[in-house]
């Protein structure tokens, strides 16, 4: 996800014409190198033996902006699949780290075969302009990089002159700002020399590489002493996302005693965050709609994405509610009615539909002034849309109108800021006595016996680990940890496939109780990006980035009126349709997000999404900690495939009517030739692909129990667990489909209505009026009185958590 940004990102600024492949010798270390080099002071170098075998040298040489950045070679020009040898200065160190990228997601550190990397020190330094890694890498030429048959390589690199994320850290995450990236083809036979064994004789094979600390993942500090927490809940969610708030305040409704724990920490100004804005110390980046596109590139905030995960998410409170980019589309009823179980169906989650519509509206005009500001992305596309046959729409009060509509975006924004359950839902929650958040506090697993969970297992920020436990015989534990983190939690209570449940870090407690089989992971499916770009034949004025990241003074006083075009989010049109795969006969939705990324051009986010049939699998990596796809989500069938094609001949048909208004832009610059198919165009952007950040399905809900044969489903229509009794999956992880438009609307209706079916099942609720069998109310007479006891005192204003004693 990041690195597919910094290639995006990167053409939008245009590769660098000085730029080229070139043979050079390096001044240092005298080695031949052939490589690439570009006008900013990138340089990367590769030399061989004349029959090559297992090992190469490299040189990789930064910019280092302030002493700052990363550089990294690519053994493919795709990112996908192949090793990444990436290298930054840490203070006058330089850090060397390879990594794998599996598709277009966090670039992981490779361990697939024995790598070696061991500097050539005259070649390896910083100093005031650059940093330099010059090293032996041993054992480089495998299955991840190329063959040593091979007569030609295409090879790639993409640089940042931001400092990672932890630069002592030879695991750390790489920074998101771009300051170039390219592909480009070479001869192997220009690398080869007669001098390499030379060569590579100065390296220094005893230093030590440097070892990558283990990520801290909760449950693994067996050092820390575990206590049980002297409060017992009627229910706990773990996750603080929009399903976890919205879930948590609804059961907090009810008046029974609830707990919302989430990992991270605060995020908007009211719930306490601390990235404030330079210009605006009273708002947090967070709640600025505009700053939604910039997120990934600002430094205020270090951890606000999860750094264990297989694709990015947010982890902060709020989840990736908070760093999404805040389209918000109403889900049409087919997004429910195709492939949705019995009680599903969009008739029967209609009733919290409108109550959360109700609560979190939305809207398309976010300025308080009433006006929309820097439109010309949308003045363009609206004619060129229109005049090919799609209408105007508003989503929010049309969702079904998905063939052929353009619209302005709907967005989260509520009272011209980011708006969500943490501002629709959260307060009024939290203003309840049986409402308990806790923030920053990791949730391990769910502590089961047999089918039975008495609570779960969390490590806080010291590193203390804790019992936390529900009700005995009714109390509820409800994961909401995102689709791409509530597996891991599964997988650690000892629920999911057995490969998975092996790779579990022998440091986690594991439950006595037996393994409960189910597909936890299999089939997860997302929305998968294109970007198109295209050339007005008018003028067209863009606003470069600087308008967002520092506004100028008219732009910060209008938004203090909740006006101006900060307080809108980055899309100005957004566009839907459908096409029917001319492979399998099936429909697939098509949405587009657009702007004008630069003077006189325009891009098209093209996402294929409600009705894709590509899937992987979401598993626990080799260190049992970070979780990681298998297989390729996106466009893997030829099905998926031939929609987008299907769908780029009509767009290129469009663009090529003689009166058209726009052009499509080839990733060379070059305007496209009269012959352009859908196909060759997919093929010229390939490049652009990247993930939706739209992950559904690692835990489905379904009637076909996963524990049976065939059985693909993890969650009942309850969304609890099958083979538990009390344990439950509320967020995207349990949809059991790809929806239409992005997910966050979905997953919150979803949410809402999984609240009502738990409440609905009866053991938490304190005035003993729930629905629940006769046989089980009797059971839980004594904790029914002492809830009916906390809710008199909440009327009276006590605090009752010194009450509720296990
Ligand atoms: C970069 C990006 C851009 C996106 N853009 C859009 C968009 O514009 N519009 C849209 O509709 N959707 C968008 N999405 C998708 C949307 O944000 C998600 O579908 C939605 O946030 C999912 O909600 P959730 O509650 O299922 O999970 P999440 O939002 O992932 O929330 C999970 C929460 O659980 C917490 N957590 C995780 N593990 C633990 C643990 N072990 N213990 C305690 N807490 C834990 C996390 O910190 C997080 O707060 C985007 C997503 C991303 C990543
Ligand atoms: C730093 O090293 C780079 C790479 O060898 C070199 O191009 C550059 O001139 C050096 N800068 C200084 C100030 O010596
Ligand atoms: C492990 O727990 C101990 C005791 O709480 C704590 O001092 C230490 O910092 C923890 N270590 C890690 C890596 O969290
Ligand atoms: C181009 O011409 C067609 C056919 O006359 C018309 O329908 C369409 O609106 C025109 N488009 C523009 C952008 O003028
Ligand atoms: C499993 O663990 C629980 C407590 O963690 C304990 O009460 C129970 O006796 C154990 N069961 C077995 C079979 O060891
Ligand atoms: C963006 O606009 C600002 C203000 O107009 C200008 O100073 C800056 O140079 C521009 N940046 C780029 C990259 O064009
Ligand atoms: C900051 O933004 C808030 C919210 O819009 C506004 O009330 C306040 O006046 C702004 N402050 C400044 C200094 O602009
Ligand atoms: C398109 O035309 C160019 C020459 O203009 C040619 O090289 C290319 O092969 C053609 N492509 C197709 C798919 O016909
Ligand atoms: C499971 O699927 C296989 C292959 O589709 C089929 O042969 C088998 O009969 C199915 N088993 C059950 C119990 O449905
Ligand atoms: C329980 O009481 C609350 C607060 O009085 C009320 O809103 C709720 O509807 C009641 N729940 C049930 C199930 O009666
Ligand atoms: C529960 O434990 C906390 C410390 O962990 C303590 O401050 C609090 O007084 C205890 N409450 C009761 C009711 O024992």
């Amino acid at each position: 996800m990041k690195i597919a940004a910094i290639f995006s990102l990167a053409m939008a600024l245009g590769a660098s014409a000085a730029a080229g492949t070139l043979k050079y010798t390096d001044d240092k270390t005298g080695i031949s190198f052939s490589g690439y080099s570009d006008d900013k002071g990138l340089r990367v170098g590769m030399a061989l033996p004349e029959t090559p075998g297992k090992d190469l040298i490299m040189q990789i040489v930064g910019p280092a902006k302030e002493g700052a950045g990363w550089a990294g070679f690519d053994f493919s020009s795709s990112m996908s699949g192949k090793m990444l040898l990436v290298a930054w200065p840490n203070g006058k160190e330089v850090m060397l780290s390879p990594r794998i990228a599996t598709g277009y997601v966090t670039p992981s550190v490779y361990t697939a075969t024995d790598v070696k990397l061991s500097p050539i020190p005259k070649g390896t330094f910083v100093n005031e302009t650059h940093y330099s890694a010059t090293f032996l890498c041993g054992g480089c030429i495998n299955k991840d990089t190329f063959s040593a048959t091979d007569a030609d390589g295409v090879f790639a690199y993409a640089y940042s002159t931001t400092a990672v994320t932890t630069p002592t850290d030879p695991s750390s995450a790489l920074s998101y700002h771009a300051a170039g990236f390219s592909a480009y083809g070479m001869s192997l036979a220009d690398a080869k020399s007669a001098d390499y064994a030379k060569w590579a004789a100065m390296a220094d094979t005893t230093a030590a590489p440097p070892s990558a600390p283990a990520p801290s993942v909760p449950g693994t500090n067996l050092t820390a002493p575990i206590r049980t927490s002297n409060v017992t809940y009627d229910y706990i969610v773990a996750g603080g996302g929009p399903a976890g708030i919205i879930t948590a305040s609804k059961l907090a409704e009810s008046g029974a005693s609830v707990l919302l724990v989430e990992r991270g920490h605060a995020s908007t100004a009211s719930t306490g965050g601390k990235a404030v804005m330079a210009w605006n110390s009273s708002v947090t980046q967070f709640d600025v709609p505009s700053m939604g596109y910039y997120l990934a590139s600002s430094t205020l905030d270090a951890t606000q994405y999860c750094a264990d995960t297989a694709s990015q998410a947010g982890c902060l409170l709020g989840g990736s509610g908070m760093i999404n980019a805040l389209m918000f589309v109403k889900p049409q009823d087919a997004d429910f009615d195709d492939k949705w179980p019995a009680g599903w169906k969009s008739a029967d989650v209609k009733a919290a539909s409108d109550a959360f519509f109700e609560k979190n509206p939305g809207t398309d005009m976010s300025s308080a002034d009433g006006k929309r500001y820097d439109q010309g992305a949308y003045d363009v596309l609206s004619t060129f849309f229109q005049s090919n046959g799609f209408s105007s729409v508003e989503p929010l009060k049309e969702p079904n109108k998905k063939v052929d509509v353009f619209a302005h975006p709907p967005w989260l924004i509520q009272d011209h800021m980011r708006g969500g359950p943490i501002r629709s839902y959260l307060p009024a929650a939290q203003a309840k006595k049986n409402f308990n958040m806790r923030l920053n506090t990791n949730v391990v697993r769910a502590v089961r016996q047999a089918s039975w969970t008495s609570g779960i297992e969390v490590q806080n920020e010291d590193g203390s680990r804790e019992y936390i436990n529900v009700t005995p015989k009714t109390g509820k534990v409800i994961l909401a940890a995102g689709a791409l983190s509530t597996p891991r939690i599964l997988f650690y209570s000892g629920i999911g496939p057995e490969e998975q449940i092996k790779k579990v870090p022998s440091t986690v407690t594991m439950t006595n109780a037996s393994r409960i089989d189910l597909p936890v992971g299999k089939g997860v499916q997302d929305h998968v990006i294109l970007t198109v770009s295209m050339k007005t034949k008018q003028s067209l004025k863009s606003l470069n980035s600087t308008a967002f990241t520092k506004p100028s003074q008219t732009d910060i006083d209008l938004f203090a009126q909740g006006s101006g075009v900060l307080t809108q989010a980055g899309q100005r049109l957004n566009f839907w349709t459908s096409v029917k795969s001319p492979s399998d006969g099936q429909t697939r939705f098509i949405q587009g997000t657009c702007n004008s990324p630069a003077d006189d051009e325009v891009k098209l986010k093209v996402y294929l999404t409600h009705g894709v049939t590509s899937q992987a699998d979401l598993g626990l990596d080799a260190t049992g900690k970070i979780t990681e796809l298998k297989g390729n989500p996106w466009l893997d069938t030829k099905g998926d495939v031939d929609a987008l094609q299907t769908f780029f001949d009509r767009l290129i048909k469009m663009t090529a009517k003689p009166n058209s208004t726009l052009s499509i832009k080839m990733k060379d610059g070059s305007v496209a030739p009269t012959n352009l198919t859908g196909a060759a165009l997919l093929a010229d952007i390939k490049s652009t692909q990247a993930t939706g950040s739209h992950w559904v399905r690692s835990a489905r809900m379904g009637l076909d129990d996963g524990r049976k044969a065939n059985g693909s489903a993890v969650v009942d229509t309850n969304t609890k667990v099958y083979g538990t009794d009390n344990l439950f999956v509320v967020d995207a992880s349990m949809h059991a489909d790809l929806p239409t438009g992005n997910t966050q609307a979905i997953v919150m209706v979803a949410a809402e209505h999984a609240a009502d079916k738990i409440l609905a099942l009866g053991g938490g609720a304190t005035n003993g009026t729930t629905a629940q069998p006769c046989r089980k109310r009797k059971l839980r007479r004594g904790a029914g009185h002492r809830h009916r006891r906390h809710a008199r005192r909440a009327h009276g204003g006590v605090d009752l958590s010194s009450h509720m004693k296990a």
